[in-house]
C-alpha cells in the first residue's frame, strides 16, 4: 500500500495501473456482451480494493465506422459511458497519416456501402472513393456483381479514366473479396489509373508466353507509378458468435497477395496497422496519455503500469509484450487451451476480463 500512496501522492488522482481492453473475445462475442465484463467494469468504475476509478481505453483491430458511432453502440453494449478519446480502433490510426493524401483521390475499402467513406472523410480524406464507385462508374470492371439500389444510392460520379488513385486504405473488412480483389489489382498494375495499361507488363510486342517464372521488367518506359497499399488489421481469425473463429482482414489480404503473385510474379509490398504492430501500440499509448491526462487535468509525468487483456495470442499478447505491457490472455475468444500453448506467451492466463482484472488490481496492491 505504501507503493500506492507514494504513486497516488505523485500522480495525485492516478492509480498505479489502467487498462488496455481488447473488445472482440473480451468484452463481446458478435452482437453479444460477456457477462463478465460487466463485472469487469464495475470493478474499474470504484467497485475494487484500492476504492478508486481505474482509467481504461478499448484497443481493437475492428471497425468499419467512426469513433463516436461505435463508443455509442459500446456504451449500450457494456452499460457504462465511454468516450470518443478512449477507443483506438483498427483504423483510427489513419488519422495521422492523413495530412499526406488530404487532396489526393484515395480508395477506401471495407465495411458496409460508404460508411467508410464517412469515416475517412471525417479523418479529413478529402477525396475518398469506394469499389462500389467504380462499378458504379464502369459495371465492366466486375461483371459478376450489379449494385443493390442501397449500393448505387452509396456511390458517387467519378470518372476513374481521370481520376489517379494515390493509395489504398483497408479500413475494414471487404464485403465482397472478389471486386475489391479485382479493383486493387486494376488500380496497382496501372500505377493508379482504373482502365489504365498495366505498367507492369512489357509491351505486346515484346511479351513472352506468361509463365511462372515471369518477373515485370522494373524499368518500364513511363511513370511506374507506385500506389501505396495500406492494411489496417492483420487478423487472419477473430472471434465472432459462432463456435470456431472467424476470417478477418487479414485473410483478405493472404487471398489478394495470392491473385497479384499469380499475376505477376511477386506479392505487393504493402503497410500494416493494427494489432500487434509497435505503430499501433505507440499510438495507443498516446491516446491513453492523452486521456489520463485529460482525467487528472494535467501532465502525467510517469505513466501508470499499462495491462492488455486480450483473447489474441497473435495480436493482443504479441503487441503488448512488444510494448512492455504486462499482458493477460483470457480464455473467452479466439484463443483454445485445447490447441496447447499460446504462441505468444502472455504475463497470465485468465478465464475471462473479471479475472484478469482481479489479478491485476491484486497485483498492483
Ligand atoms: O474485425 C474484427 C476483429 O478483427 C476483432 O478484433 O481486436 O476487437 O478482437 P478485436
Ligand atoms: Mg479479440
Amino acid at each position: 500500500r505504501t507503493r500506492w500512496i507514494q504513486h497516488h501522492a505523485s500522480q495525485r488522482k492516478l492509480p498505479p495501473l489502467v487498462f488496455t481492453f481488447d473488445i472482440d473475445g473480451v468484452l463481446l462475442r458478435g452482437p453479444h456482451t460477456i457477462p463478465a465484463a460487466r463485472r469487469a467494469l464495475d470493478m474499474l468504475n470504484g467497485a475494487n480494493p484500492m476504492g478508486v476509478k481505474i482509467p481504461f481505453i478499448l484497443l481493437t483491430n475492428g471497425g468499419g465506422v467512426g469513433e463516436e458511432a461505435r463508443r455509442h453502440k459500446l456504451s449500450s453494449q457494456l452499460g457504462v459511458e465511454i468516450h470518443s478519446n478512449q477507443i483506438v480502433q483498427a483504423h483510427t490510426i489513419l488519422k495521422s497519416v492523413v495530412h499526406k493524401y488530404a487532396d489526393k483521390p484515395v480508395l477506401v475499402l471495407g465495411g458496409r456501402n460508404d460508411v467508410v467513406r464517412k469515416v475517412a472523410e471525417g479523418y479529413g480524406f478529402k477525396k475518398a472513393y469506394t469499389t462500389l464507385d467504380v462499378l458504379a462508374w464502369k459495371p465492366e470492371v466486375w461483371p459478376f456483381h450489379q449494385l443493390t439500389p442501397e449500393e448505387r444510392a452509396s456511390t458517387k460520379p467519378v470518372d476513374f479514366s481521370q481520376t489517379p488513385i494515390s493509395a489504398i486504405f483497408v479500413f475494414h473488412d471487404p464485403r465482397n473479396w472478389a471486386l475489391d480483389t479485382q479493383v486493387i489489382v486494376d488500380v496497382i498494375r496501372s500505377g493508379g489509373i482504373i482502365g489504365g495499361s498495366y505498367l507492369d507488363t512489357p509491351p505486346p510486342s515484346e511479351q513472352q508466353p506468361l509463365s511462372h517464372h515471369h518477373q515485370p521488367s522494373g524499368e518500364l518506359e513511363g511513370k511506374n507509378k507506385h500506389v501505396e497499399l495500406v492494411f489496417c488489421n492483420p487478423d487472419l481469425l477473430w472471434k465472432s458468435d459462432f463456435p470456431q473463429p472467424r476470417l478477418g482482414q487479414g485473410a483478405f489480404r493472404e487471398a489478394f497477395q495470392a491473385v497479384y503473385k499469380a499475376l505477376v510474379g511477386k506479392t505487393y509490398p504493402y503497410i500494416q496497422y493494427g494489432k500487434p504492430t509497435t505503430a499501433t501500440y505507440k499510438f495507443a499509448e498516446k491516446v491513453l496519455k492523452d486521456r489520463l491526462e485529460e482525467l487528472q487535468g494535467g501532465r502525467v509525468e510517469q505513466m501508470p503500469t499499462v495491462y492488455m487483456v486480450g483473447d489474441n495470442p497473435e495480436s493482443d499478447i504479441a503487441g503488448a509484450n512488444g510494448a512492455g505491457w504486462p499482458s493477460i490472455l483470457v480464455r473467452t475468444g479466439v484463443y483454445d487451451p485445447a490447441g496447447g500453448p499460446p504462441a505468444h506467451t502472455p504475463t497470465y492466463i485468465a478465464e475471462d476480463v473479471e479475472e484478469a482484472v482481479r489479478w491485476a488490481i491484486e497485483r498492483e496492491m
